[in-house]
């Protein structure tokens, strides 16, 4: 996972580098470390921990100079030590890099190199990279290459890249080139931002934002070459390119905590105006349906479609099982959601009219990436609902839905599923009046989703009641999430957040299910939270419930406002507004979101940053 940042020009590197791995950090917090180069001397510095514990290593050892990389690890080989963070040097220091992903063969690689008399310090795959490069870069020397020349670094990363199998965004830096730094990539993001005399690089934009506007997102394949003078992309195949320099629109404010203690809370609070946002511009009203600038597809192929297949990992895979339902219900149209790490390497048939939609939040996950590209390579249309503008996965689909719900900074997703629901509720809506939707059932969810906004303020009134809930509830340490329907999904979604940001164990279920298997878990010590709002199966959650109650297990119910049965069963009610079934999972997602958060932090939980986990996970 990882992320990477580097800086060449006037300025003084190791400001932007610490500043940009504090904004990257989402992407892995393991250990942070960066070299910068002076002279001919490239100083590293690097240690175990967040970007912090790096920041007081360097205010007792400075490093000064105005070229240098960075790196905030997510670790995939080898343990996660001060020796294993990057940079790693190459050969005696000639050669150092960051690297985001996994070289694959690195095991035999390492043999050939330490036959050839390099000496290996870590236990990563990435040192690697720092060997190859050199030895390589020692050869062309040896055949008369000016070693200072960014041509002849050029040259060696062009050789080193070759050797290696699997994913990498790569930088290099030249003890004998100062100012140079190469950069490269396959499979894992990297971005540079065009300054005046100056050039940025990072994983994503978040660290250019306030440096600059104008990026350039390097693809697969390609290499940069970047000096005090210029930068100069290059292609594996075809040779040199004219960079396509964009205008970023990210605002700095957008990734500040305001008045919020957390990224979390503040991006649950966030979801009323993520949802209006998701919906601007989106409803025909003449014409009762939805409408999409980006699908680039007419109505004749979309009318074609027969199947459609979504696929997502996590929370964004929920946000899909919520989709396969309303798809389904509205559309008519047989869909099935499919882990994009299964699907990269199963053999589902397809047929020709199977549409594709890679539902990701950050539009850099490893897996659903290969799993677009998989359907894509089969000749399927390949679309994306994604938030991060110009993110590999949206530049690569055919085409697409932004989000627009503003970055999410917090390790666990939140205003991102109920924006990807609500893009999916518009989907329906959309492949529906296509096909069977009447025009007054399209106009009756057009309103309904209007109110939404409004709809998730009045639910987020609901937190304090779920705060007092999860102060009584926080030292259990199994919990079951069950709900039917559409509160599938949110149960399974429920009981993922609470494992990822408080480390308790928890079950999502749909609710008749439990007694197949799980319901030999309950007693007094494990709480089950029911999600049974009023709607059309409500009797047979509530019978579910009972058969809970019966074995003594805690309850805590997500219900609606007014409902007066509930509050005699359950031991806990949290009451939410009451809207049609098809919405429930934007109402009802919104206490379980409150009450992770709360009992991971009553738990002394780093709640944006939980352990082993990161952002985006760019590996595989
Ligand atoms: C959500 O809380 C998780 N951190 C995780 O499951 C996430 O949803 C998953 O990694 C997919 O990410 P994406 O939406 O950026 O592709
Ligand atoms: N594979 C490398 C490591 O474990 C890089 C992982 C990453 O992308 O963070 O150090």
């Amino acid at each position: 996972m990882c992320g990477i940042v580097g800086y060449v020009g006037p300025g003084c590197a190791s400001e932007f580098l610490i500043e940009g791995l504090h904004r990257l950090e989402y992407r892995g917090y393991d250990s942070a470390g960066i070299a910068v180069q002076n002279g001919s001397e490239i100083g590293v510095r690097k240690r175990v921990g967040r970007v912090s514990e790096l920041e007081r290593l360097l205010e007792s050892n400075p490093v000064t100079g105005s070229f240098g990389i960075g790196h905030t690890r997510w670790a995939t080989h080898g343990e996660t030590s001060d020796v294993n963070s990057h940079p790693h040097i190459g050969g005696n220091g000639e050669v150092v890099i960051v690297h985001n992903g996994v070289i694959e063969n690195y095991a035999k690689l390492r043999g050939q190199l330490q036959t050839l008399g390099y000496v290996f310090r870590t236990t990563t795959d990435s040192e690697i990279i720092a060997h190859m490069i050199c030895h390589q870069w020692y050869e062309l020397v040896k055949l008369g290459h000016d070693p200072e020349l960014a041509e002849t670094c050029q040259t060696a990363v062009e050789r080193a890249l070759v050797t290696f199998k699997g994913t990498y965004g790569i930088v290099a830096m030249f003890r004998e080139a100062p100012g140079v730094l190469i950069a490269a990539r396959v499979g894992s993001p990297l971005v540079i931002g065009v300054g005046r005399n100056e050039y940025f690089l990072a994983s994503d934009a978040s660290p250019l934002v306030g440096h600059t506007d104008e990026v350039v997102y390097l693809s697969d394949n390609e290499i940069a070459v970047i000096t005090t003078e210029s930068m100069e992309l290059h292609h594996r195949d075809t040779g040199r390119l004219e960079p396509s320099i964009q205008t970023l629109q990210q605002e700095s404010s957008d990734t500040d905590l305001g008045d919020f203690d957390h990224y979390m809370l503040k991006e649950i609070f966030e979801q009323p105006e993520a949802i209006e946002n998701c919906l601007r511009g989106r409803i025909d009203d003449d014409s009762a349906t939805a409408m999409f600038g980006g699908l680039n597809l007419d109505p004749m192929q979309l009318r074609k479609i027969d199947r459609i297949v979504l696929t997502a990992c996590g929370t964004s895979w929920h946000a899909g099982l919520v989709g396969e339902y309303l798809l389904e219900e509205f559309a008519r149209i047989p869909t099935e959601v499919e882990y994009a790490s299964e699907l990269r390497y199963r053999n589902p048939p397809m047929t020709e009219s199977t549409m594709v939609f890679a539902i990701t939040q950050s539009g850099e996950t490893a897996d659903t990436l290969a799993a677009l590209r998989e359907c894509k390579r089969k000749g399927h249309q390949t679309l994306a609902i994604c938030n991060v503008v110009g993110s590999t996965i949206a530049r690569e689909a055919d085409g697409g839905i932004y989000l627009h719900a503003g970055p999410e900074i917090g390790v666990a997703s939140t205003k991102a599923f109920t924006s990807q629901v609500t893009a999916l509720i518009l989907l329906s809506l959309y492949f529906g009046r296509m096909r069977h939707l009447s025009y007054h059932a399209g106009k009756r969810m057009i309103r309904q989703l209007r109110d939404m906004p409004d709809v998730i303020r009045r639910t987020l009134q609901c937190h304090d009641a779920v705060k007092e809930v999860a102060d009584r509830y926080c030292n259990y340490e199994n919990f079951l999430y069950l709900g039917r329907l559409y509160n599938f999904p949110v149960a399974l979604e429920g009981a993922l957040k609470l494992k990822e940001i408080s480390y308790i164990h928890a079950e999502g279920y749909p609710a008749a299910e439990m007694k197949h298997g799980p319901i030999a878990l309950v007693d007094e010590n494990t709480p089950s939270v029911f999600i049974v709002p009023r709607g059309g199966i409500y009797p047979k959650v509530m019978s579910n419930l009972e058969e809970i109650k019966a074995r003594r297990g805690p309850v805590i119910a997500i219900a609606c406002e007014g409902d007066d049965q509930i509050s005699e069963l359950a031991d806990e009610v949290i009451f939410v507004p009451e809207v049609e079934d098809f919405l429930q999972p934007l109402v009802t997602s919104i206490p379980l979101q409150i009450l992770s958060y709360h009992i991971a932090l009553q738990r002394g939980c780093n709640v944006d940053r939980p352990r082993n986990l990161a952002k985006s996970v760019t590996v595989e």
